[in-house]
């Protein structure tokens, strides 16, 4: 069984030092997880005015104070963490999501489906669908906007993908609902951390969700409180595709008529 924790809550635009300190009273406050998921861009906050703003934020991944500080709580409460994270490369910038366990770095991944002014800012993601076989469960990551596209979920659940967490900044209202469809049909585990608040001109949904492999939901969170909701989970659940005695949900794919996936 593998404990959940999701953090809802408003990260701060352009202070990293806030956002350290948010999630470390969420993360000491409450119970031990074994996986905590945080919102989208959590160190920098989102509604950006322009791309000079972002470089500010931004953060190299080896040198980043706030991925030092979650590894330090990663060792802390010997878990796994995932963050999305306003990232630097070089003069790049991504708008990533970072695996972090007890022992350092997992992986990154950067968000392929840019939504609205990100476009003005971010690079599209670059390192494909990575999905992690780490000690508590294989983990894939997608960022906020990528629910639009089911071709992305599938793909990790291809690859194995047991959890797949979503950190998110959501501002249109159909994502949540959503959810328990895509976790239907791949029969896997989704964890979205949606961040409350209200940023410049927009407000985020909140209602961070997990959902499991029968589509229901198992966490909710409100609209616009900070949360830190939690609950345990057995991720091999994931690994029975069977929706009847007769039907395995991959096994049954008819990818010889409508193609398959170029998975990397
Ligand atoms: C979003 O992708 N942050 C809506």
């Amino acid at each position: 069984m593998v404990k959940v924790g999701i953090l809802q809550f408003a990260p701060v635009l352009g202070d990293v030092k806030a956002n350290v300190s948010q999630v470390r009273e969420l993360v000491t406050s409450n119970k031990r997880c074994d996986l905590y998921v945080l919102p989208e861009l959590a160190n920098s906050g989102y509604r950006f005015n322009n791309r000079d703003e972002v470089i500010l934020a931004a953060e190299k991944v080896q040198s980043s104070y706030f991925l030092k500080e979650l590894m330090q709580l990663a060792v802390h409460k010997n878990a796994h963490i995932v963050t999305g994270f306003c990232e630097r490369e070089g003069s790049l910038l991504y708008n990533s999501s970072v695996l972090i366990g007890p022992e350092g770095l997992v992986g990154v991944y950067r968000k392929l489906h840019l939504f609205m002014d990100e476009k003005d800012f971010f690079e599209p993601g670059n390192l494909g669908l990575p999905v992690y076989d780490t000690p508590i469960g294989r983990i894939g990551m997608l960022v906020c906007f990528d629910w639009m596209f089911p071709e992305a979920w599938r793909a990790l659940v291809l690859k194995g993908a047991q959890l797949i967490a979503h950190p998110s900044n959501l501002v249109l209202p159909y994502c949540q609902s959503v959810m328990p469809s895509y976790s239907l049909v791949n029969k896997c585990f989704i964890a979205t951390a949606n961040r409350i608040g209200k940023e410049r001109d927009l407000t985020f949904t909140g209602q961070s969700v997990l959902v499991d492999p029968t589509g229901e939901y198992v966490l909710k969170g409100s609209i616009d409180q900070t949360e830190f909701l939690t609950v345990e989970v057995d991720l091999k659940q994931s690994d029975n595709k069977n929706i009847t005695p007769r039907n395995d949900v991959m096994k049954d794919r008819r990818s010889d008529v409508y193609g398959d996936f170029n998975v990397r």
